[in-house]
């Protein structure tokens, strides 16, 4: 913002020194402000202990070394905070704290620079990890001016957070990139008439009693004129009604709004791909990014801050697939439990579910339209399959046995198809030892358990072909 390039030193400082006492519970020393202020001008360490009344010596041995391993951590954000480079990260800092200022001075919607801001962008205390989705989505934002993107993935890995990100950064490197950013959080009581409805009165269009098609045909205009980036939190929700009339106007609506090349972006966040909820005659402009759980190093820094240490850490990660939320959820439990101690919770053997993935399951298994039958059923025998033995299963193995076991009709392809669903959902995990291989699947092990735990009786009903649960001597 531009009271942000307008900011000295001092000021920045300032700012600086809230964070790492916020961090450390230390204000900065007279000292550590000294080689700062230094630094910040390009001095070198003799040219800031000239006037300072320390030795260059001391400010260079003593002082330097461990300033920059606390800013290191305190804002470098994963990047190693250096001499040379401080003044960059200082200015980014100070610029976030203006932004942040600034927006909390309004209430509602508000205006950061030039562009005004509608709805809540999430927020968390700390963020990991994320450095190449947020690269890749920039660019496909900024450069490759893509009209819609569709960020999937399963509950709680992180798309919503992952987008409020992103857009935080654009608004740093360019404050008035655009005219309106629209968060729109979709909830299931919303129809996708309701939500273009909302946009045009957020937008200001005139339409009255207009078609839906009308609509967002005015919406697109709008996206034509201006340069806007509404964002589409939870899309998965609009798409409960199994209906075809809906079905055709999610189509409609993806159609409109991506017709021609604008100056606008539309980012879909969404746990369902679109094409499952859309019914999909054309082929749609929009880009698919699929979110996986948080890196190793990442997921690590984030046990690490919540108190945890150890070997047993890496186990977790893999355990939980890097899923942020699941990962906080099982850390709350450690710590609230075992005192922190990883290993005794590894001890009783049992798997958290986080309420994220939880609500997300219950929504697959639980409505009519997410999950077919035949979809279903490959989730239990892959469940039951992997309880007895947890080694991946390969195709063949799974054709015959729902076959054999469940007495199924199904022919390959109608299996090849329900795979692929499931895997574009995340729901199933694919491996191969090489490519000549046959595929091979398995369940992340909170996604087993809740199949095998089935503690709203969603999983099992009266229909299934095989109700082994109460056999399969699941741990809790
Ligand atoms: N990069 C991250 N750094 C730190 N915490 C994160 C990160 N990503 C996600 N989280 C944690 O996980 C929680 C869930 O993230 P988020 O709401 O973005 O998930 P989601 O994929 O949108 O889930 P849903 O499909 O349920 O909407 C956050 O509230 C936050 O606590
Ligand atoms: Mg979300």
């Amino acid at each position: 913002m531009n009271s942000s390039q307008n900011l000295d030193i001092r000021t920045v400082i300032d700012i600086l020194e809230a964070q790492v006492l916020s961090y450390t519970g230390k204000r900065l020393t007279k000292a550590e402000r000294i080689v700062i202020e230094g630094s910040w001008h390009g001095k070198d360490y003799k040219e800031i202990a000239s006037d300072s009344g320390y030795s260059g010596y001391y400010l260079q041995q003593e002082v330097g070394p461990q300033l920059w391993t606390t800013l290191s951590k305190v804002i470098g954000n994963g990047v190693q905070v250096k001499k040379i480079t401080l003044k960059n990260i200082l200015l980014k800092v100070a610029k976030e704290y203006c932004i942040k200022l600034e927006a909390s001075r309004l209430d509602d919607d508000c205006l950061v620079g030039k562009t005004r801001i509608y709805g809540d962008l999430p927020k968390a205390a700390f963020f990991y990890g994320r450095k190449k989705e947020i690269i890749d989505l920039k660019k496909q934002i900024n450069f490759s001016k893509k009209s819609c993107i569709a960020i999937t993935g399963i509950g709680g890995i992180g798309k919503s957070l992952l987008v409020a990100k992103v857009i935080e950064e654009i608004l740093l490197d360019k404050s008035d990139a655009y005219e309106y950013i629209v968060w729109n959080t979709v909830t299931r009581y919303f129809s996708i008439d309701e939500i273009v409805t909302e946009l045009i009165s957020i937008f200001d269009l005139e339409a009255e009693e207009e078609t839906l098609l009308e609509k967002i045909s005015l919406l697109s205009k709008h996206f034509h004129l201006h340069r806007c980036l509404l964002v589409l939190d939870g899309f998965e929700k609009v798409a409960q009604v199994e209906s075809f009339k809906k079905r055709l106007e999610y189509e409609d609506f993806f159609v409109g709004i991506t017709k021609g090349r604008h100056k606008s972006c539309i980012l879909v966040t969404s746990q369902v791909p679109l094409k499952d909820i859309a019914y999909v005659t054309q082929s749609l402009p929009i880009e698919s990014l699929r979110l996986e759980g948080l890196d190793s190093n990442a997921a690590m820094q984030m046990l690490r801050d919540k108190g945890l240490f150890g070997d047993g850490c890496i186990q977790l990660i893999e355990n939980y697939r890097g899923n942020p939320s699941e990962l906080d959820t099982v850390a709350e439990r450690i710590n609230r439990i075992f005192g922190g101690n990883v290993q005794k919770f590894f001890d009783y053997e049992t798997t958290v579910i986080g309420p994220r993935l939880k609500v997300m399951l219950n929504m697959q298994f639980g409505r009519a339209g997410f999950l077919s039958d035949l979809q279903k059923k490959i989730m239990i025998f892959l469940a039951e399959e992997l309880s007895k033995d947890s080694t991946p299963i390969p195709f063949f193995k799974l054709v015959s046995g729902l076959k054999e076991r469940l007495g199924l009709k199904v022919s390959v392809s109608e299996v090849i198809t329900a795979m692929e669903a499931l895997d574009e959902r995340s729901l199933i995990e694919t491996s191969r030892k090489s490519s000549k291989q046959e595929i091979c699947y398995s369940l992340e092990p909170v996604v087993k358990k809740y199949i095998l735990v089935d503690a709203l009786g969603l999983v099992y009903d009266k229909t299934s072909a095989s109700q082994t649960s109460n056999a399969v001597q699941e741990r809790m």
